[in-house]
């Protein structure tokens, strides 16, 4: 029997309270360990809450220093100084405007010539610092988490990964043109994402009614791999915008 109950549901009324419950989460996180690993994810959904976050560390509510970053992905091919990238993605979104160290910041790379030394690299970078305390997640349209599409082992550590059409489809709004958009990336695996601790999953608006649907059915399937999050203790879901 699925246990749909192993999730925990927090209803917010708008996105700004969505991206708060998670920045309180997340501040939380940092005053009870502020040496935490925190993992952090892009996309258009978490945009609210690194403004939250930045706009709680300028009021000197919280601190990075100590606080060392995992990210889920990155795009194959795409330097990291690329506006396109999930590096620059982060650096404006969040680092350029914290005080963590550089040096504790990590995001795959995706342009280098050995991307599965790189993985490998990745996931015992993740171990070497004891794991990932606290990792934010958004989903696809299509279940993913990170960028594990459909039919993905749930036993993989971070891999290189083909994009299906309807991810390629949604993220072409921050290209010029849909043949732009990269047709692979480097992800942490589902293994690697499962590893954390604790987990956040927010979800936002009407494109993902679908993809909540099913994660609220509690059946778990590699095709939805959002669905492997029923089988990890620590998952908060924060949703606005779907019912
Ligand atoms: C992207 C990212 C995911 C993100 C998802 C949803 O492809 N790789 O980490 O959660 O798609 O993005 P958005 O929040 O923009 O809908």
């Amino acid at each position: 029997m699925p246990d749909k109950l192993n999730l925990k549901w927090i209803k917010a009324a708008s996105y700004e309270e969505m991206s708060k419950i998670a920045a309180d989460l997340f501040m939380e996180q940092l005053h009870e360990k502020p040496e935490s690993v925190l993992g952090m994810a892009t996309g258009g959904t978490p945009e609210g809450f690194y403004k939250e976050m930045v706009a709680r560390y300028n009021a000197g509510e919280i601190s990075f220093v100590h606080t060392k970053s995992f990210n889920l992905d990155e795009y194959v091919g795409v330097d990291p100084k690329n506006v396109t990238s999930y590096h620059y993605y982060m650096d404006q979104n969040l680092f350029n405007h914290i005080d963590i160290k550089r040096e504790n910041i990590h995001v795959p790379v995706g342009n280098t010539d050995d991307l599965a030394t790189t993985a490998l690299e990745y996931d015992a970078a993740i171990a070497a610092v004891g794991g990932i305390d606290m990792q934010l997640l958004g989903i696809g349209v299509n279940g993913h988490i990170g960028f594990n599409e459909p039919g993905t082992p749930f036993s993989l550590g971070t891999n290189v990964v083909e994009l299906t059409e309807s991810t390629r489809e949604a993220n072409k709004i921050y290209f010029d043109k849909l043949e732009d958009v990269p047709t692979h990336a480097i992800t942490m695996g589902i293994d690697t994402i499962m590893k954390s601790k604790k987990i956040v999953l927010l979800i936002s608006g009407a494109s993902k009614q679908e993809a909540m649907n099913r994660l609220r059915s509690g059946e778990i399937t590699e095709d939805f791999p959002a669905s492997a999050l029923h089988n990890h203790g620590d998952v908060t879901v924060i949703y606005t915008g779907v019912k």
